[in-house]
């Protein structure tokens, strides 16, 4: 029997132990589609800051007005940098010919990262806050989330830079390696974060201010979800009612039978 409660235990732990083991721990962003200026704060970010070098070709700019809330006018004039049409998708104008010679790299569309990433946008959030100043980088920049990247961290002037400190890894009585415990970087494992120079926000702020991408990029992944919540609610009280309705229902038919 505790053989059976142990397995039963061991079962029910594994996928919490499978993500203790990831390479680096992620953490919440607790973004919410809910938040329109969130959402629109995020948006100009995006188009500022990351549509330079990203497409997001699965969304046109008239969806987006539609759905945080700008009006035509706004789009065109706040959050459209290339030109584009009302009805356009986010497309960029540098090819990934040039994003390779340029950059090491092509930038990868972002219309479904928050979907593809395992960790949603809890994973775009720390990969923005966790750039680090690495002199072996052609960029100059490292990333534990996605190491030997080729994306410079474009937020830098925000966020500040920061150095990574780390640690051997711990070795166990016979002297064999062990994983690390708080996740590893650059083949160590991660102790902190040391800022070298402070960036024009505090942590607070920054931390704010991804989260607002972030949250515009789960948005962009699935433009669906706002109206699943608009639903949602009315789906729910519905069935409240309904659930009301059936229950006096069979009240009634059971009136009969006793
Ligand atoms: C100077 C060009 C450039 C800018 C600006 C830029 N990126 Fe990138 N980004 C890249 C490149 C190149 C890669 C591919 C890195 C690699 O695979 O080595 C990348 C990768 C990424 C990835 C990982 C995608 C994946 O599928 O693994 C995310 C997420 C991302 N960028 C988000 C952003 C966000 C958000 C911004 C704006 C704040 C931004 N990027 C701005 C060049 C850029």
């Amino acid at each position: 029997m505790t053989k059976f409660l142990a397995t039963l235990v061991l079962a029910a732990a594994a996928p919490v132990a499978l993500a203790a083991g990831a390479k680096f721990p992620v953490e919440a962003a607790n973004t919410n589609l809910g938040d329109r200026a969130s959402l629109q704060r995020g948006a100009a970010m995006f188009m500022n800051y990351c549509a330079s070098c990203h497409s997001a070709e699965l969304i046109r700019f008239s969806r987006i007005a539609r759905d945080i809330g700008l009006s035509e006018e706004q789009v065109m004039q706040n959050l459209n940098f290339v030109g584009a049409k009302f009805q356009d998708t986010v497309t960029v104008a540098m090819t990934p010919e040039d994003a390779k010679a340029w950059l090491g790299a092509p930038a990868p569309d972002l219309s479904l990262t928050a979907r593809a990433k395992h960790q949603g946008a809890d994973w775009i959030y720390t990969y923005l806050k966790s750039f680090y100043l690495d002199e072996s980088r052609p960029a100059g920049w490292n990333n534990p989330l996605l190491p030997g990247a080729s994306m410079p961290h474009v937020l830098w002037e925000y966020q500040g830079i920061q150095r990574v400190v780390t640690e051997p890894r711990p070795r166990d009585a016979q002297g064999r390696e062990q994983a690390c415990r708080h996740g590893e970087v650059a083949n160590a494992c991660f102790v902190r974060f040391e800022t070298v120079s402070p960036g024009l926000m505090t942590e607070a702020e920054y931390s704010g201010l991804i989260r607002d991408i972030s949250n515009f990029m789960e948005y962009i992944a699935e433009p669906a979800a706002m109206e699943r919540r608009k639903y949602g609610v009315w789906v729910v009280l519905f069935l409240a009612f309904f659930t009301f309705l059936a229950w006096l229902l069979k009240k009634e038919y059971w009136r009969d039978v006793h």
